[in-house]
């Protein structure tokens, strides 16, 4: 049985201050809901903090991205060892940073594999945009980006990896898919071919996410889904009570 993770992608939001008041309004709810995995991703700046206020409270700390290379002159980048040191999660490829920061499936799989060689879960995305699911090429963008960019991988990381299905239409729209749909895509386009890679048993024990516009209200629809573990979340990740609700029906 593979255990339910919501995790909250805060983005370029939270200030230390706000991230901190955040952090301490949601520590005793979801300290308390054990049945899932709660991972809270904030910017690099606030990392630190939030990685200090979350230690021994069950609750795992992640980065939103991470650079392949151990160390060197990489002005602005942040290195796999860097992102160990402070959480145990690294959101990698999310849609935001292939459209508008040039990350590829290459620079993704080097990513992956970087992040697997530090000890880090990598929490990787894959989707289609509206264009290409309109153009009926959702199967093909989707098992490229898991064929690429999770290429490589040993048999004892396989088992290892998150993967999060993010329709690019569906993120900050309020328009999400529907939980049938995003269940098919994650059953026939991404453990499918991840068991071609790494076999059946692999393909079942990843924890595969939905995100895209998740909220309370709509939460219970994915995660009653046979192949949909839990979600990565947003906007509705950046207040106490929206977050709250996704994370309390993730483990109903
Ligand atoms: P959203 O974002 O929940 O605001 O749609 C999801 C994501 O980009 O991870």
């Amino acid at each position: 049985m593979r255990k339910p993770m919501v995790a909250g992608n805060w983005k370029m939001n939270k200030t230390v201050a706000d991230a901190v008041t955040l952090v301490n309004e949601l520590l005793p709810e979801l300290k308390a809901q054990t049945a899932v995995d709660r991972v809270l991703c904030p910017p690099f700046t606030a990392l630190y903090s939030v990685s200090g206020l979350l230690k021994d409270s069950g609750i795992g700390c992640g980065a939103q991205d991470l650079f392949w290379e151990a160390k060197g002159a990489f002005t602005g980048e942040v290195a796999p060892d860097m992102v160990a040191e402070l959480g145990k999660y690294v959101i990698i490829g999310h849609s935001e940073r292939r459209t508008y920061f040039g990350e590829t499936d290459e620079s993704v799989n080097k990513k992956v594999l970087a992040a697997l060689a530090a000890g880090l879960t990598p929490i990787v995305c894959v989707g289609e945009t509206l264009e290409e699911n309109q153009g009926g090429k959702t199967e093909a963008v989707v098992t490229r980006q898991v064929n690429a960019g999770l290429s490589g991988i040993s048999a004892a990381d396989a088992e290892k990896i998150v993967i999060a299905y993010e329709p690019v239409w569906a993120i900050g729209t309020g328009l999400a898919a529907t939980g049938p749909d995003a269940n098919k895509v994650i059953a026939e386009y991404i453990r499918k071919p991840y068991a071609a890679l790494y076999g059946e048993a692999a393909a079942q024990a990843i924890r595969v996410l939905y995100g895209g516009s998740v909220k309370g209200s709509n939460a219970a629809e994915f995660f009653g889904q046979p192949d949909i573990d839990g979600a990565l979340v947003g906007g509705a990740s950046l207040k106490k009570a929206d977050f709250m609700e996704i994370v309390n029906a993730a483990a109903k």
